[in-house]
């Protein structure tokens, strides 16, 4: 099948890699002229676990390639898959359309034959319905049906995400669509694929991502209680988790939640609700929350210190491990927030130091590693769940220290080693 990817992001470039390992011809196109030379030249421009490997072997035997141009890409595609970002609007936080309308203008001019546009981009509910009179106020005479088929990978998995999805939903009535996408996927006999109608499809996306928010904010919020009832939200999360309605995933406790979904989309779905004239206050409240504790996780790091001079180490800046991806992440707001306080924080991320380097300029020191980063310091914090941060000496970071205390709001290292290295060691939801 010819596949057309439009916006060569976290979510196009993996999955335009996906599509091509499963032998499709897949163009990529994006706007970003800087991206497209790099990919042309086989280098990536994310950090995404797993990637590299399929990346290149596919760009070698030709069924995979990078273009600017709208119509290269377009031209003669079976399938057209819609990727550019849906960025919160900075006042309202509705999700801006502008990328997709942009994309929609241009990619309907190129329609020659009959075509499936497919919107993965996380839009609000009626953007099919949009999407569908832009392409046919520019393009009167094209065949084309525009479908929902909302992406569910999560990053620093997305590899896996693609070939294993949990479950393939498609937002269409049209039978000549569906039978695309069923041809699309028909490798994928165990998974489970659900055709329903496109607001359905779009309201699915929203809903999966504010039940999932909804859940760590609950875990989160009992790690709280934890501190106080003398319970330990690890045990908690793992007696609660045994019971197969509530389930192991999504009830490990941390500073809360970020990256460049979650806090868009639940802001986005209020949007929404209060334009349909409800409200969803268990969302609002989640999103109001998970602002809030990351400012008292800053405070929370601080009272550890004793003058605003003391050295504070930050290891980790990514929204989560796996991935090189620093938008919205815990980390940069804890970092900004203790920036009020503390000029003095070295910070290290085995991935995203590039990334955040943009986001945090040249207000904290940038260390070429975890040894360097702790130099010195008197608090070190763990604000990323990095494996490489487990793996690391405790005992050569002790010495290394002015003081020994370990802020672990990830909750990943082993307890008994801090100890024994001589460490005060404070994770999150146990006993202070
Ligand atoms: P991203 O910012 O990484 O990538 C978007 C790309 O689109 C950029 O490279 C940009 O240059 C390009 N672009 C914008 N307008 C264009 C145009 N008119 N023509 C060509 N290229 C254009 O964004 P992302 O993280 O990949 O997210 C894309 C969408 O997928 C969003 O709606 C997001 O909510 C959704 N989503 C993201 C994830 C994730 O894990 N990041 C997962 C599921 C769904
Ligand atoms: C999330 C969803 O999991 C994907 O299904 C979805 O496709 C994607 O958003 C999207 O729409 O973009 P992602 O943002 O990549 O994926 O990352 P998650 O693994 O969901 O983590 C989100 C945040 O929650 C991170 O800050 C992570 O550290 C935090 N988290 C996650 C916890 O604090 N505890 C957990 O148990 C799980």
């Amino acid at each position: 099948m010819k596949i057309a990817i439009i916006g060569t992001g976290y979510v196009g470039l993996p999955s335009g890699v996906g599509f091509a390992e499963l032998g499709n011809e897949v163009c990529c196109i994006d706007n970003n002229l800087q991206k497209i030379e790099k990919l042309q030249n086989g280098e990536l421009t994310i950090y995404e676990d797993g990637l590299q490997e399929l990346f290149e072997r596919n760009l070698q035997n030709g069924h995979l390639r990078f273009t600017s141009s709208m119509r290269e890409g377009v031209e003669n595609a079976d399938l057209i898959i819609i990727a550019v970002g849906t960025p919160p609007h900075p006042i309202t936080k509705e999700a801006d359309l502008q990328y997709i309308e942009a994309a929609a203008e241009e990619l309907a001019q190129f329609l020659n034959k009959y075509t499936v546009v497919a919107t993965k981009s996380t839009v609000p509910v009626g953007t099919g319905d949009k999407i569908e009179q832009i392409i046919s106020r520019i393009n009167s005479k094209a065949e084309v049906d525009v479908i929902s088929l909302p992406e569910f990978l999560r990053e620093g998995f997305a590899i896996h995400d693609f070939f294993a999805p949990d479950r393939i939903v498609v937002g269409t009535e049209s039978i000549r669509a569906r039978k695309l996408i069923a041809e699309l996927y028909k490798d994928f006999t165990t998974t489970k694929i659900l055709y329903v109608n496109r607001r359905s499809s779009e309201t699915i996306k929203y809903a999966s991502n504010a039940f999932l928010a909804v859940k760590l904010n609950y875990i989160n919020e009992l790690a709280d209680f934890c501190e106080k009832a003398g319970a330990d939200i690890d045990e908690v999360a793992a007696g609660m988790g045994a019971d197969s309605r509530i389930g192991h995933k999504f009830l490990r406790a941390g500073p809360g939640f970020g990256g460049s979904c979650f806090p868009k989309d639940t802001n986005a779905m209020s949007f929404m609700a209060h334009q349909f004239g409800i409200s969803m206050p268990l969302i609002d409240t989640t999103i109001a929350e998970n602002e809030k504790r990351q400012l008292s996780m800053a405070e929370r790091i601080l009272s550890h210190t004793t003058t605003d001079s003391a050295q504070i180490a930050v290891l980790g800046l990514a929204f989560k491990n796996g991935t090189d991806d620093c938008r919205t992440s815990p980390a940069i707001n804890i970092v900004k927030e203790m920036l009020k306080h503390n000029r003095n924080i070295s910070v290290y991320d085995p991935k995203a130091m590039a990334s955040a380097q943009t986001l945090l300029g040249n207000e904290v020191t940038y260390a070429e590693n975890a040894y360097q980063a702790v130099e010195k310091a008197d608090v070190v914090t763990i604000l990323t769940e990095w494996n490489d941060f487990k793996l690391l000496n405790w005992e050569k970071i002790a010495n290394l220290m002015n003081q020994r205390i370990v802020v672990d709001l990830r909750n990943i290292l082993d307890e008994k080693i801090l100890l024994q290295a001589g460490f005060k060691y404070y994770r999150i939801g146990k006993k202070m």
